[in-house]
């Protein structure tokens, strides 16, 4: 039986004071025995803030991107090691916007989640196609290339805390969601190409968040398919109300 997990990603959005004042409503409102895993992923700059502020309640905290290194020479960049340092638990890896506007190779995928194991953090691998890619058939082909490419090489038993997230690049920010049996579809391929390329423990455990335009409205039915096992939330998990929502779809569908 999987845990439901239901993540907010922030992007570029709320400062300390705002993303703070967003944490205290979610703290005060998830109870610390909730059968699900629910964790943000706040700008870099407000991680700290709301790190302090969520410590020992049940919403963890993550970063957005890593560095493929601990520390060193990398300007602007963000390291697993300190995030894990500061009480973060999670790292969104690959996320499309950073493979689009930052030029993340899947090659760099794989380093990443490198750090982020090495850290000790959780890493959440995004994999997704563009529109391009699903009318002219490759999202399967494309998606199963960035799952490949970023596990290449990392031995099984470190595969054991990974997560991953299905965002169609043509359903972020558009108001677009997938249907539930499109992601579906697409999730039970990530499984299918788990189970038969890994031990069949990984294919099982192993969570598949979907991702793009989840909402109060559209969660209930995604959430109810048998691989999605939980949602990866931008601009609804910017209001708490939306977010507690999306968190209460995904124990109902659990
Ligand atoms: P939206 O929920 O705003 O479409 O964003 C999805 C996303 O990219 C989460 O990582």
């Amino acid at each position: 039986m999987r845990r439901p997990f239901v993540a907010g990603n922030w992007k570029l959005n709320r400062g300390p004071a705002d993303a703070v004042a967003l944490a205290e409503a979610l703290r005060s409102a998830v109870s610390p025995s909730i059968p699900a895993t629910v964790a943000v992923f706040p700008t870099t700059l407000s991680v700290h803030a709301v790190g302090k502020c969520l410590s020992g309640s049940a919403v963890a905290v993550g970063v957005q991107d890593v560095a493929p290194v601990a520390l060193g020479a990398w300007t602007g960049d963000t390291s697993a090691a300190m995030a894990r340092a500061i009480g973060c638990d999670f790292a969104l890896v690959g996320h499309s916007e950073r493979r689009a506007r930052h030029q993340e190779s899947i090659e760099s995928t794989r380093a990443k989640i490198v750090a982020v194991l090495d850290a000790g953090l959780l890493p959440v691998l995004c994999v997704g196609e563009t529109l391009d890619e699903r009318q002219t058939g490759r999202a399967e082909a494309t998606v199963l290339a960035q799952l490949a490419g970023a596990l290449d090489g990392l031995p099984d038993d470190r595969l054991s805390g990974l997560s991953l997230a299905y965002e169609p690049v043509w359903a972020i920010g558009t108001g677009q969601v997938a249907t539930p049996d499109v992601a579906q579809a697409m999730h039970a391929t990530l499984r299918g190409w788990l189970g038969a390329n890994r031990p069949v423990w990984v294919a099982e455990d192993l969570r598949i968040l979907y991702g793009g335009s989840v909402a109060p409205g559209n969660a209930a039915e995604l959430l109810a398919m048998p691989d999605i096992d939980g949602a990866l939330v931008g601009g609804a998990s910017l209001d708490a109300a939306s977010f507690l929502a999306i968190v209460d779809a995904a124990l109902r569908g659990a």
